[in-house]
């Protein structure tokens, strides 16, 4: 295992947005998997402020979104497909047909996933996936309990998750939110995977991940078995380790 450990926030917000950066620089035809959420943010504006200092090709790369809420709007501050084109797409001025993620609306999401599945594999599968920690060790959202088998599905999210985007989107309860997800066995199939964690909250996850046994209870924990995955920490969740 692979593990990169840095000082502060500023160091790994760098170090991480060089993961990408380098992938592309490597692989103009990089396909490149993006997570959501508070960790990879400032990531995520480090690289659009790197690439307008010192542009980059980036007309053959592909971006995708490794999961997305469904049944909200996709203009919700919320979605993934918002957060990761305000945070990046756009800077980087990413073409429409380059930036893959699921509609947030659908009629058929069994549909939805198998479209999503294929359109990564048509163009040669993951390159490099960049994930995020879940607090009780998801990925993605695959809660505990996913079986390692999993492929592109439909996932019940965690219940103060759910409380929360059905209050910012005033959604009523007859309507189902669920997390659209690659599933564990296409996160495992990825060439290469970068795991982002930092702060103190993720710490006593990351020594579950890192150092418990390898268990869908712990999803993050099968990142163990993967030959080409490195794990970016800071000293705060690194220090149970
Ligand atoms: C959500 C997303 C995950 C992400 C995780 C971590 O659950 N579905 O893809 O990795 O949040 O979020 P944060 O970085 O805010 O802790």
């Amino acid at each position: 295992m692979k593990i990169t450990l840095v000082n502060d926030e500023n160091e790994f917000d760098t170090q991480a947005a060089w993961r990408v950066i380098g992938e592309i620089l490597h692989n103009p035809w990089a396909v490149i998997g993006l997570s959501t959420g508070r960790t990879t943010k400032n990531m995520h504006l480090r690289i659009a402020r790197i690439f307008q200092e010192y542009p980059f090709d980036l007309s053959n790369v592909t971006f995708f979104g490794l999961d997305e809420i469904t049944n909200v709007p996709r203009e919700y501050a919320g979605a993934c497909y918002t957060m990761l084109r305000t945070e990046l797409i756009d800077a980087l001025r990413i073409e429409d047909r380059n930036f893959i993620l699921p509609p947030t609306q659908s009629d058929n999401f069994d549909q939805e996933c198998i479209r999503f599945q294929k359109a990564l594999e048509y163009r040669g599968g993951i390159d490099l996936q960049i994930l995020g920690l879940g607090w009780n060790g998801h990925l993605g959202f695959n809660q505990p309990g996913t079986p390692f088998e999993s492929e592109t599905w439909v996932s019940q999210m965690d219940e103060v998750l759910e409380a929360r985007i059905r209050q910012e989107t005033q959604t009523p309860p007859d309507i189902q939110l669920g997390g659209l997800t690659l599933g564990i066995k296409n996160i495992m199939q990825a060439r290469k995977i970068v795991l982002v964690a930092k702060g103190e909250s993720k710490a006593e996850i990351v020594r579950a991940m890192l150092r418990g046994p390898v268990t869908p209870d712990i999803p993050a924990s099968v990142l163990q078995l993967h030959p080409n995955c490195e794990f970016l920490l800071d000293a705060a969740a690194a220090q149970y380790i």
